[in-house]
């Protein structure tokens, strides 16, 4: 991997862990990752617990970020996040379009779209999740698929784009145990550095960074993390052990 490209491990820890709970484990992951500047390690626990994980990992490199948010700043929107909510309470980062956003909440990649501008107004690094389903697999499609997410979720971001953090999960591999192998990981992130070639220039797709994620074990990590164009991972069951996911991170160099 070209060093230019840190690797970026986050932990997503979806709607998981009382804030007690959070904190414990934010305060483990943080005993053992406080000095660990190798790798970019990020945190996304649910809105309720990001307060007090942010206080935990205020003073090291370890960074804060969000599982979703509202495309728009502020306004009558019941029951929703702003980016700017997010970045008063020192998020960095916010992963958007998750799989189980997209089929459980019907986000659309244009929904998507908006979100990621949304956030990158506000300076905060977007997570955009793309994959196929197990369906869309089998029947050949997983190109075609994954082009069009990348192409409508990231549309006209300009040279913002290579900021964005791209998630490639395979949705038959989230929770299930069933990991892509690294040559199938491997040959989708190229085609995704393909694709975001396309749609922006070399220079801009060379500098995206790409996480795998599904499944992603200490077991599996330094096999899919040693792949060219795999620049670290999003990781669901795995983040909510902090010895599995500190070993994870320690895979990533
Ligand atoms: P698992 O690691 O539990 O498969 O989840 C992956 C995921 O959805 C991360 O966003």
């Amino acid at each position: 991997m070209p060093k230019f490209r840190k690797k970026i491990v986050a932990g997503n820890w979806k709607m998981n862990k009382s804030t007690a709970d959070a904190q414990a484990l934010a305060e483990e992951i943080k005993r053992e990752l406080a000095q660990h500047s190798e790798t970019d390690v990020v945190l996304c626990p649910p809105f309720t617990a990001l307060k007090t994980v942010g206080d935990v990992i205020a003073d090291t490199s370890i960074k804060l970020g969000a599982q979703n948010m509202h495309a728009e700043p502020e306004g009558a929107y019941t029951g929703e996040i702003s980016a700017n909510m997010l970045r008063d309470l020192y998020c960095w980062y916010v992963i958007l379009g998750h799989s189980e956003r997209r089929a459980l909440f019907g986000e659309t990649d244009e929904a998507v779209n908006r979100k990621v501008k949304a956030a990158l107004a506000a300076t905060l690094v977007p997570i955009v999740c793309v994959g196929e389903t197990l369906l869309e697999r089998d029947a050949g499609q997983t190109r075609d698929v994954v082009r069009k997410q990348v192409e409508r979720s990231l549309a006209g971001l300009g040279s913002e784009l290579a900021k964005v953090v791209i998630a490639y999960e395979p949705v038959w591999a989230i929770g299930t145990g069933r990991v892509a192998t690294p040559d199938q990981a491997q040959e989708v992130h190229a085609f995704i550095r393909e694709v975001l070639e396309a749609i922006s220039d070399r220079a801009t797709a060379q500098c995206a960074r790409i996480q795998y994620g599904g499944s992603m074990k200490p077991a599996n990590a330094h096999d899919l993390l040693t792949q060219p164009d795999i620049d670290g991972g999003l990781v669901g069951g795995a983040s909510l052990e902090a010895r599995l996911f500190v070993e994870i991170v320690r895979r990533a160099l």
